[in-house]
């Protein structure tokens, strides 16, 4: 596996050059376009790492699958489902379009800006203090790691500039499928996309959600089994975006991106991957990273279809 992995990078590194930073968040531009990095964690807790694996990033969209799950546990299906649909939309990741073509206006899903949003904004806790403690935790508790946190500059840096969330968050609200303070939801949804992860983490919650949520390190049941296989299914129909079709059809293993470069990846009873590449593509996935898994989902026959 080591060689394999090693292999992949060197063969992959040079795809980052047709990618480009994201700049619409300005300090993701302070990455390192070249970098590339893995981490495979199997069911059995075997660890591999290739590439610039020691690199920190902040998670960005790969948060949202994870959140959905804490919302499911917080307020049932019925009650999520009620707020946001399970439709892939077709459209980019921060699009408002159909909030205001389609009737009702409920997010297409949680995986695009709109529906996290709205997913963010059902995380229960008595204050925004104690809903961010509740959310680290959650974190923390499926990456197998007491020391995530959020990167303070990243965080600045979108509060500031995150005005397309701000109207699709005004939208939401206006239209009653939010309710609360929007600029408090949205400073929560903005932590939450600048939580610093390593490739390690996200391989360990890909893990974590290959085993139905059961946490194979402290032998313990993290997430509900149905919360863990409705979240991956999400991955599959969702989590690539306007490209989930061909990465099904390319890759075929449940994964999220996002645009600080990250992918999780799960596949089911097997193992989870964690890639980093932060030069994106034009749909604002990880242009090698997505390489990298094409050629590791060949080479293991791991695609689940
Ligand atoms: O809300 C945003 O635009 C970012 N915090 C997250 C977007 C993202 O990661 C999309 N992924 N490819």
């Amino acid at each position: 596996m080591q060689d394999l992995l090693e292999k992949i990078i060197q063969e992959n590194r040079k795809y980052t050059e047709k990618g480009n930073l994201a700049t619409y968040i300005p300090e993701l531009t302070k990455a390192n376009k070249n970098d590339l990095a893995i981490c495979v964690i199997d069911i059995e807790n075997n660890v591999y790492k290739a590439g610039d694996y020691e690199k920190k990033f902040t998670i960005q969209s790969v948060s949202k699958p994870i959140t959905l799950a804490l919302a499911l546990i917080d307020n049932g299906k019925e009650n999520v489902f009620a707020k946001v649909g399970m439709e892939p939309s077709g459209d980019p990741f921060n699009s408002i379009m159909k909030l205001e073509t389609v009737k009702p206006s409920i997010p297409y899903n949680p995986m695009i800006n709109a529906g996290a949003i709205v997913i963010t904004s059902m995380i229960k806790g008595k204050d925004n203090d104690e809903k961010l403690e509740r959310m680290l935790n959650f974190f923390r508790s499926l990456s197998c790691n007491p020391t995530l946190n959020i990167n303070e500059d990243v965080y600045n840096s979108e509060k500031r500039t995150g005005d397309r969330n701000r109207a699709i968050a005004y939208l939401l609200k206006s239209e009653g499928i939010i309710d609360g303070d929007v600029e408090e939801i949205l400073d929560l949804y903005f932590k939450q996309c600048s939580i610093e992860v390593t490739v390690e983490d996200l391989a360990r919650m890909g893990a974590n959600l290959a085993t139905y949520g059961f946490d194979m390190l402290h032998r313990q049941r993290i997430i509900p089994e149905d919360i863990a296989r409705t979240v991956k299914t999400f991955m599959v129909t969702c989590g690539m975006y306007d490209a989930s079709g061909e990465f099904a059809i390319n890759v075929g293993i449940p994964s999220k991106s996002g645009v600080g470069g990250g992918i999780m990846s799960s596949v089911p009873k097997k193992m989870g991957i964690g890639v980093f590449g932060p030069a994106l593509d034009k749909k604002g996935n990880s242009i090698a990273g997505i390489r990298v898994l094409k050629d590791i989902s060949k080479q293991l026959s791991l695609s689940i279809f």
